[in-house]
This record gives structure tokens, C-alpha cells and sequence, in this order.
């Protein structure tokens, strides 16, 4: 595991010790509550990359810069596509045979940009233009291409997990101040997803065999609004048209099928369950 003290990391480490794998976390800090060993390490050096890894059977990367505009921009591009490329690096020369790497629903632009981007169909799935106007979603880009050649050099397995907004279970406390305004969250389409659910999906993207290079979106099944998902386009991005599945309640707007599908994965938490 990469990134293993973070947000995400924290529930991805906890998934795969539960499931009785042995896990090291590779990261910069420490975590708050650790559930395995962790290495210090920073990605961006080839020779410490190769050092984690080795003995490894398999790798999860995380780590990153997760967001635009916390440093400078080449900061962001330059830690997340070099710390990417030697993971890859490492894993494949290594022999590693599988690997997720974190990708983004900012991949497709509409979070982050300066000029506000309209989605050109709904719900964005895989086959969607991904449009960044920022160096974040750019290396997410970059990432899921490097993943890609390291597939074809090697034959490694690399899914890309396309993440949407990831909630920990004590962050629905937050959702009533926000899901009756169409006009929060509208530039992530109101998705969302559980770390839970996202933790599974890691794992799942490990144990299938013969995925090759795949990029995978990962969403819960809802949005994160009590509003219509209808009704939230209609309001936000009312010049779409484009509509490929039927909405009639609260879908989600960043499709999940595909993941659901390739992975047998199907997101078990919702908002819904926690916040009256
Ligand atoms: N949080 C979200 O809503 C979200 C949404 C989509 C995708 N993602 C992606 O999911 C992944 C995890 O995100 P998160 O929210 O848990 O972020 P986080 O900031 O909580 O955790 C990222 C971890 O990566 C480590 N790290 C960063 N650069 C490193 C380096 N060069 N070497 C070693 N460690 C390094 C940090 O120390 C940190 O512990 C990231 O790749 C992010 O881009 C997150």
C-alpha cells in the first residue's frame, strides 16, 4: 500500500488486513492509528520505491497530492506523476503482477475548472472526454497512461480506479448542511463514495485475475442530495441533453456499472442509511 496514512489509505489498509493479507504502507507520515507497519518513504525517489516494494506481491497505489491548488501546480503534477512512474517502475521490474493505481472523477475536468465545463452527457462514464484545466487532473490523466505502457511493457495488471468524492463514515454528520442546494457539489455531479465501498473495490481490483489495464469509475449508487437527480441537472447544467439512462430518483451521475460489473463490486453504504 501506498498513501496508507491518509483519508482513504487509513480504510484500504484496514480492508485488506481484515481480509488476512500481510500489509506495508508506504508513506510520507505516519498514521494516526496504525493497522500495519509503515515505512517512511517518499515516492518520488526511485531507489526508496524499489526498496518498499520489493518482496511484494501485489500494490496499491494511493499516494498523492489528492487535490488542485493546495501547492503550486508543479508541485502536484510532479509528485503525483513521478511517485506514480516509479511505483510502476519498481512493481513491474520487481515481477509485481498486480496493481491499482488511484485515478479521480476530477479526471474529467469539471471540478477544478476555471472555466466551467458542462458534462457532455450523463452519467459520465469511462467513455466520457476527460478535459482537466488543472495540473491535478492532468496527472491523474498522465497516471492512468503511464499505468497503460506498464501493462503493455510488462503485462502487469493496473486498474485505475476513477474515485469520486470519498466520505468517511463520520463525515455524513456534514450532509444536511448541503443536500437541498443543487448548487453544492454540482462540479462532482453530487457523487460521492463511501471509503468503505471504496476499500472493497481495491481489494476486488487486486484478487480478479486476467483485468489487464482497465479504468474503473467508483461511485456510490446515489448522490449525495436529497434533490432529484433530474432535478439537480436541471438546475445546474440545464443546456444537457444527453441523458443515457432513465433517471427517475436519486442515481448517481458518475456510473458505476462498469465497475460493478468487471470487479463483481456493489457499493453497500449510502448516506441514506446514516443521516435522518
Ligand atoms: N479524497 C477524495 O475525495 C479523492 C477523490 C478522488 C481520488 N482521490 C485519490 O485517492 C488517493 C487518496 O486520497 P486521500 O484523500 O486519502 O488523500 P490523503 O492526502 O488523505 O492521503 C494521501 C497520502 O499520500 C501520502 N503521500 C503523498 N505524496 C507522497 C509521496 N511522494 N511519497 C509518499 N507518500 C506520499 C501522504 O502523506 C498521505 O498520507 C489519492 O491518490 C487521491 O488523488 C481522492
Amino acid at each position: 500500500m501506498t498513501g496508507g496514512s491518509g483519508l482513504l489509505g487509513t480504510f484500504v489498509v484496514r480492508e485488506f488486513v481484515e481480509h488476512g493479507y500481510d500489509v506495508v504502507n508506504a508513506d510520507m507520515k505516519l498514521p494516526m492509528k496504525p493497522d500495519c507497519r509503515t515505512v517512511i518513504t517518499d515516492l518520488t525517489q526511485l531507489g526508496q520505491v524499489y526498496g518498499v516494494l520489493e518482496g511484494a506481491d501485489a500494490v496499491v497505489h494511493l499516494a498523492a497530492i489528492p487535490v488542485a491548488y493546495s501547492h503550486p501546480n508543479e508541485v502536484t503534477f510532479q509528485n503525483n506523476v513521478l511517485s506514480t512512474y516509479n511505483v510502476l517502475e519498481a512493481a513491474s521490474a520487481l515481477g509485481i503482477k498486480k496493481s491499482v493505481i488511484a485515478s479521480s472523477e476530477s479526471s474529467y475536468g469539471l471540478v477544478f475548472a476555471l472555466n466551467r465545463l458542462t458534462p457532455l452527457y450523463v452519467p459520465i462514464d469511462e467513455e466520457h472526454p476527460q478535459r482537466p484545466q488543472d495540473s491535478y487532473g492532468l496527472s491523474k490523466i498522465v497516471n492512468e497512461q503511464t499505468g497503460l505502457m506498464f501493462h503493455r511493457k510488462s503485462g502487469m495488471q493496473v486498474v485505475a480506479l476513477r474515485l469520486g468524492n470519498v466520505i468517511a463514515p463520520e463525515m455524513y454528520k456534514n450532509f444536511p448542511s448541503f443536500y437541498h442546494d443543487p448548487k453544492e457539489r454540482d462540479r462532482i455531479l453530487w457523487s460521492y463514495i463511501d471509503t468503505r465501498d471504496a476499500a472493497t473495490a481495491c481489494r476486488l481490483a487486486i484478487e480478479k485475475e486476467s483485468l489487464g489495464y482497465v479504468a474503473l469509475n467508483i461511485a456510490a449508487d446515489d448522490s449525495s442530495m436529497d434533490v432529484l437527480s433530474r432535478e439537480l441537472m436541471a438546475s445546474q447544467y440545464p443546456n444537457v441533453s444527453d441523458f443515457r439512462e432513465e433517471l427517475s430518483g436519486y442515481e448517481t451521475l458518475l456510473s458505476n456499472k462498469k465497475a460493478k460489473m468487471i470487479l463483481g463490486w456493489k457499493p453497500q453504504h449510502t448516506w441514506r442509511m446514516y443521516v435522518n
